[in-house]
């Protein structure tokens, strides 16, 4: 297998530039997969910079243990970027120079019938992306109350026909595989609606499955602590409830989109965009890549704390991420530990 056939990155080249904006810095792929975006991070960096590489799928971690084998600066960690914080070691706290989340699951999550989380190819109803979870879409869609069936296929997989479906699943019970899965969305959904269902339905259970939503929420709120003063954090997002939990986070610093003031009427925000507009892919790259096509990049900056020194900050989304110093380096960087696992 090539790596590109395990996942080709997408928006690779701005994800980096954003990003990688110091060789000697310590960097995070919550989201390792095939190791695209680590690979092109590791040749940014300096014999002192370090990259850890968290995924929650062994499958992810053992093919990129074999793709950068030899490779000193990497350290890969199994686990939920939810918890970014304790999976991180402790004195890195305060010292990350960029974090980058590259949403949802890999081509070769999803080309994997027995993973189930395609509705092109018949497989068990798992969706888990690691054995850490501890739910399966077969435990949802068998298990669930009417109500919360409707409601998670409405709120995740914005689907207008979630009451229907939902109320067809429930008298299909009990439901074991994506083809028979499939065939009951199929029985109430019109042929010409009825692709877009289905992804929007797969998309649903596998947001519930793995709580997405909240692991997103979770690794933002983290970043600030693990983030020097000018450090990066860059999202790529693949729906619209991804994107908006980031730009809503990275504009008013909350998830509801409520700008905060303090006492004397200022914005509290503790990250800047940087990108006044969404990044999205080239007409050549979705040619080449498909999955390209619903991608959206979005990266901030750690607001200095109040008082600090702000002009030596990076202060405006026009300034382009090379000629943009990181905030790393300004404070004093921990010991260098030698790569290996955590
Ligand atoms: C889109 S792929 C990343 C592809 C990667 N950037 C590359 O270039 O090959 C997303 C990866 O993130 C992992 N992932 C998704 N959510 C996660 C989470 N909450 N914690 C840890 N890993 C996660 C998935 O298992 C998958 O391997």
């Amino acid at each position: 297998m090539t790596h590109a056939t395990y996942h080709k990155p997408v928006l690779l080249n701005e994800a980096i530039r954003y990003l990688a904006t110091d060789p000697d810095g310590i960097y995070v792929d919550c989201t390792l997969g095939g190791g695209g975006h680590s690979a092109r991070i590791l040749q940014k960096l300096s014999g002192l910079g370090r990259l850890f590489a968290v995924d929650q799928d062994e499958n992810a971690l053992s093919y990129a243990a074999g793709r950068f084998e030899g490779e000193s600066r990497i350290t890969f960690i199994r686990g939920n970027f939810g918890y970014l914080d304790v999976l991180l070691p402790r004195e890195l706290h305060g010292f990350v120079t960029g974090i980058l989340l590259d949403l949802g699951v890999s081509s070769h999550q999803i080309d994997e019938p027995e993973r189930g989380f395609s509705f092109q190819q018949v497989g068990p109803l798992d969706m888990r992306m690691g054995s850490l979870q501890g739910k399966t879409a077969a435990e949802v869609v068998n298990e669930y109350e009417y109500e919360s069936l409707r409601d998670l296929l409405f709120k995740y997989g914005e689907e207008r026909q979630s009451a229907r479906i939902a109320r067809a699943i429930i008298q299909a019970r009990p439901l074991n595989t994506t083809g028979e899965l499939r065939e009951v969305i199929a029985s109430v959904v019109p042929e010409r609606f009825r692709n877009k269902s289905l992804a929007r339905i797969f998309q649903a259970l596998r947001i519930e499955v793995n709580s997405e939503l909240h692991m997103l929420e979770r690794v933002l709120k983290k970043s600030q602590m693990l983030l020097c003063d000018g450090g990066r954090v860059v999202v790529i997002t693949y729906h619209s409830l991804e994107d908006r939990i980031c730009k809503n986070y990275f504009r008013y610093g909350n998830f509801e989109g409520r700008p905060v003031k303090d006492f004397y009427g200022n914005d509290i925000r503790p990250m800047t965009q940087l990108n006044k507009k969404v990044v999205s892919a080239s007409e050549s790259e979705i040619s080449d890549n498909p999955r390209a096509r619903s991608a959206k990049l979005r990266a901030a900056f750690k607001n200095p704390a109040r008082g600090a020194d702000a002009d030596n900050y990076p202060g405006s989304g026009s300034q382009p991420a090379s000629e943009i110093k990181s905030g790393f380096g300004k404070q004093q960087r921990p010991g260098k530990k030698k790569g290996g696992s955590v």
